[in-house]
């Protein structure tokens, strides 16, 4: 993606994602190898697969859901060590350390704008307003590298039911927090703070779209967007938006922060399309994380059947 101050080349563009990933792993045990010579301590108590990784918490009474797909999973380590997130870095292996520490309690979710009534709502209360379901969904970021991950949630329609959104609200915003103490990428102007995304209500109300607290279980690592995200799966990425702290309904549609940083290149719709290039590259092909080989992207991310009538007569490459 393209950022404000340099121009950004996907590692994953330039080394094929196994090779990058052994590479890392191989300096990553050197780098352990030299901290164990230097403190005397065993390799073997250091070197472990939670080296890099943290777990959440187990998530109780996980419903399946009918919505996820049979594809492989992607390892939690790849998926919890590659990651997108401005905040925390440009560098997609470091929010999983600088985010170590974030704090996700307390907080609290602004729901406004359009709404019968404005409320804050603690985020332990939105957890409670439906049962967690595991959805496997593929999820495809707009630089060319996919993955397939078991995100723990509900439809996200379950909070807007309860916000009461009035009838004139046509879109949702979504903002992640502004906390520069915690969030280091944030002092950088990288990106026009605090990132903003948004949806359309009927896309926002369609059942695939989901308010994601957790992923293979546990709850999400801080590094995924904890403790609260949208995640929406014939999207790019960019539009599931991490770490939210507020949503509000709106009658014309947001401004979302990619869209301000380079509106050639990253529109409001965003839909998963093979068949509308980026202006610097062609979407036609993705690469799972873990693969070597390249595999064709799909219509709407694979969701066509689901979710492509909610685009009825829009020309689609105008609105990208
Ligand atoms: N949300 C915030 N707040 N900041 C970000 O930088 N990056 C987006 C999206 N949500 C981003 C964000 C992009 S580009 C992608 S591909 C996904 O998060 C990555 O999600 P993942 O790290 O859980 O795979």
């Amino acid at each position: 993606m393209l950022f404000k101050k340099a121009p950004d080349i996907p590692s994953s563009e330039i080394t094929p994602q196994h090779l990058y990933l052994n590479r890392r792993n191989f300096l990553a045990g050197a780098a352990i190898a030299g901290t164990a010579a230097a403190t005397g301590v065993g390799l073997r108590e250091l070197v472990s697969p939670s080296t890099t990784v943290f777990a959440g918490n187990k998530i109780d009474g996980i419903k399946k859901s009918a919505f996820s797909t049979t594809e492989t999973v992607t390892p939690y380590k790849d998926v919890t060590n590659y990651n997108n997130y401005y905040e925390f870095s440009v560098e997609k292996t470091e929010p999983a350390t600088l985010a170590k520490n974030f704090r996700t309690r307390p907080w609290k979710v602004t729901v406004d704008g359009l709404v019968a009534k404005k409320q804050q709502l603690d985020i332990d209360t939105i957890l409670k307003m439906a049962p967690p379901e595991e959805r496997i969904y593929r999820h495809r970021c707009v630089e060319g590298w996919s993955i397939v991950v078991p995100w723990v949630g509900f439809s996200l329609s379950e909070l807007i039911k309860r916000a009461n959104p009035l009838g004139k609200a046509q879109f949702v915003e979504f903002t992640t927090i502004l906390d520069m103490t915690q969030m280091p990428g944030q002092r950088r102007q990288v990106l026009d703070w605090p990132y903003v995304e948004g949806l359309r209500m009927d896309e926002a109300m369609h059942p695939l779209a989901l308010l994601c607290f957790g992923m293979y279980g546990e709850d999400l690592p801080n590094q995924d967007g904890a403790p609260l995200r949208i995640v929406v799966p014939w999207k790019y990425g960019f539009k599931s938006a991490k770490a939210i702290v507020r949503i509000r309904f709106t009658e014309k549609q947001p401004v979302n922060t990619w869209n301000i940083s380079a509106p050639r290149e990253y529109g409001f719709y965003s839909n998963v399309n093979p068949t509308v290039d980026h202006p610097r590259w062609s979407q036609a092909k993705e690469r799972r994380l873990g693969e070597f080989f390249k595999r064709p992207t799909l219509m709407f991310n694979g969701y066509g059947d689901q979710v492509a009538s909610l685009y009825n007569g829009m020309d689609l490459r105008k609105n990208f």
